[in-house]
């Protein structure tokens, strides 16, 4: 905060306070007045005016006194820091200290096991399955069977492989997919043609005239990334289109709008926000989901 407001939030503070005690003090009735009126007749009914009971006026006198007291002790006016010299990111940290002064003894019993030994390992599944609700869950679902974009992590199908290894590397860095646009290369009809050609190859419809013009096409331009028969690439996070297996739909318009408008998934990198302890359970809570 800039010196100019730290100031401007000063003074409204105590202008405030004091404006305050000054209403309650400066129009307060006394009891010696007790028989004075405040002259409101409302049929036929006259107001007195009389003191505020005391405990509600020493109610008030104590709150005040508590709030001056407050914020000499802590933060509140402007950029003093109060004399206790209480933050929030003290505290904070403080916690966090202790949080991994408690959890670090867990964690350690994992260090020198592999991703193979923590996943049949029960009690780190279930720490690594609380970790995937905090952190995974709102992508891949509390399932992890995914959705339309976001792959089911429990089945044997992996765009960038099962392994230990390349799991960690997906947790680790997070994963960016690239399949460019064709509707410039193909054209509407070459799309249609490639989306028959792309269906057949996980036998979802026969082969056809359209299929069959597209299959030229796909050798053309679509084998560097996905290989000759289709079947993915893993280096690259292309997927298997030969499985029946899909990220994001296999019907024909879904394929037809992938070709046109390519698709760019992402898979956020978590290297920076969580440390290696918790990316290995993670991973081998992940590991543990599908069959091997
Ligand atoms: C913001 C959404 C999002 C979050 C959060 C997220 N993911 Fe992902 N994840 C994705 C997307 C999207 C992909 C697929 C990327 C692509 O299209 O190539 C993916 C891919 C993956 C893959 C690769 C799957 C394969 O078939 O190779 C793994 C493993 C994975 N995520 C695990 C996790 C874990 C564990 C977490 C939590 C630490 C997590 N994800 C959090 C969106 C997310
Ligand atoms: C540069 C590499 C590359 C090329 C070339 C490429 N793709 Fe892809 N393709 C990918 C990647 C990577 C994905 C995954 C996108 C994602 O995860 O968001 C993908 C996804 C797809 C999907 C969606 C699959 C699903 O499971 O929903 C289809 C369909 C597809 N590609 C078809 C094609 C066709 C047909 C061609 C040729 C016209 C082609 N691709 C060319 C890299 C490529």
């Amino acid at each position: 905060m800039t010196s100019f407001w730290s100031a401007y939030i000063i003074v409204l503070t105590v202008i405030t306070i004091i404006g305050t005690y000054w209403l309650l003090f400066g129009n307060r009735s006394r009891p010696s007045d007790s028989e004075a009126k405040t002259g409101h007749v409302y049929d036929g009914i006259e107001e007195y005016d009389n003191p505020l009971p005391a405990w509600w006026l020493y109610m008030f006198v104590i709150t005040g006194v508590f709030g001056v007291g407050y914020l000499v002790a802590f933060p509140g006016l402007g950029n003093f820091q109060g004399l206790l010299g209480w933050s929030q990111e003290d505290q904070w940290e403080r916690e966090v200290q202790r949080a991994e002064a408690r959890f670090e003894p867990v964690f350690a019993a994992y260090r020198d096991k592999s991703i193979e030994q923590i996943a049949a390992d029960p009690q780190a599944v279930r720490m690594g399955q609380r970790l995937f609700a905090n952190n995974c869950s709102v992508c891949h679902g509390s399932d992890a069977r995914g959705s339309v974009g976001f792959p089911n992590l429990t089945d044997a199908d992996w765009l960038y492989g099962g392994t230990p290894e390349a799991i960690h590397a997906t947790l680790v860095n997070g994963r960016q997919a690239a399949m460019p646009p064709w509707e410039a290369a193909l054209g509407e009809q070459g799309v249609t043609n490639v989306a028959h050609y792309v269906r057949t190859l996980s036998g979802a419809e026969p082969a056809s005239a359209e299929s069959a013009a597209g299959e030229a096409q796909f050798k053309m331009f679509c084998v560097a990334c996905h290989g000759a028969d289709g079947k993915g690439n893993q280096m690259l996070g292309a997927p298997n289109l030969a499985d029946n297996i899909w990220l994001y739909g296999g019907d024909l318009e879904t394929i037809k709008h992938a070709l046109r408008k390519g698709r760019n998934g992402q898979m956020p990198a978590f290297g920076e926000q969580l440390n290696e302890d918790k990316i290995r359970l993670l991973t081998a809570y992940v590991y543990s989901l599908s069959s091997h």
